[in-house]
């Protein structure tokens, strides 16, 4: 089963969450947007009456388009679940998320939720976090202190070689998130203590959001080669 049809098929395994009377945050990203179309086709196939939060513009439009029942994150403060794709996942249900730039919304809107699912291929899977770079959205004002405060804190931290970038957009200008803030990709390889380079990171002035979702997910919905799998935090 190609990586396309995992993502698609761990996307309707979680349309359990799409009930009558819930209010359903809506990720952002590839996978985010199949749950998005077949929770729109499930709620119009079975007249439910189920609010949806999307957390980025991107999300938003095609929600719209499809005729979801849309509200805003300061109209709907408590949401019941929150459905959203990962960069990676470990067996600590810590995760790696803002490859498409919207983590600094995901997160607040996943933290509202009761239950965030993040939903995946099996790519997503890793024993060590850190593969994929690390997003950190930061404040644009001083990003370059803010850079290497960043730098000298994972020095510290005992990271050999860290590699830090701001992340451009498809016209070479530097990416700007949906709050008006650059991002820093910070390529480590493997990260052994997730939480206190979380730490160290929310601590340093003009860190706006990192991608470590660390306590947030209770539930990852995983396609594989064999079948969707659902693995739950204990
Ligand atoms: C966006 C995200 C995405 O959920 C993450 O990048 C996964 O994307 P995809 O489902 O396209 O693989 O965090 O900010």
């Amino acid at each position: 089963m190609s990586a396309d049809a995992q993502k698609r098929a761990a996307a309707e395994f979680a349309l359990k969450m799409v009930i009558n009377g819930a209010t359903v945050g809506l990720g952002t990203g590839s996978t985010a947007n199949y749950f998005t179309e077949a929770a729109a086709a499930k709620v119009k196939r079975e007249k439910l009456d189920t609010k949806f939060v999307p957390t980025s513009q991107t999300t938003y439009a095609l929600a719209q388009k499809l005729g979801m029942n849309l509200v805003t994150i300061e109209q709907a403060p408590f949401l019941d679940a929150t459905v959203d794709g990962c960069d990676e996942f470990d067996s600590s249900f810590r995760l790696i998320k803002g490859g498409g730039g919207a983590l600094h919304r995901e997160k607040i809107v996943a933290s509202s939720s009761k239950f965030m699912i993040t939903i995946c291929d099996a790519s997503k899977q890793v024993e060590t976090l850190g593969a994929f770079p690390l997003p950190v959205e930061v404040s644009k004002y001083g990003v370059n202190a803010t850079s290497w405060k960043i730098e000298r804190a994972l020095v510290h931290l005992g990271y050999k070689d860290p590699k830090m970038s701001i992340r451009v957009n498809a016209q070479g200008k530097p990416f700007i998130t949906e709050s008006g803030n650059p991002i820093i990709d910070i390529k480590l390889g493997k990260i052994d203590d997730a939480e206190k380079l979380d730490g160290y990171l929310n601590n340093t002035p003009g860190v706006i959001e990192t991608g470590f979702f660390i306590g947030i997910c209770g539930v990852v919905i995983m396609g594989t080669d064999k079948g969707v799998v659902e693995l739950t935090r204990a």
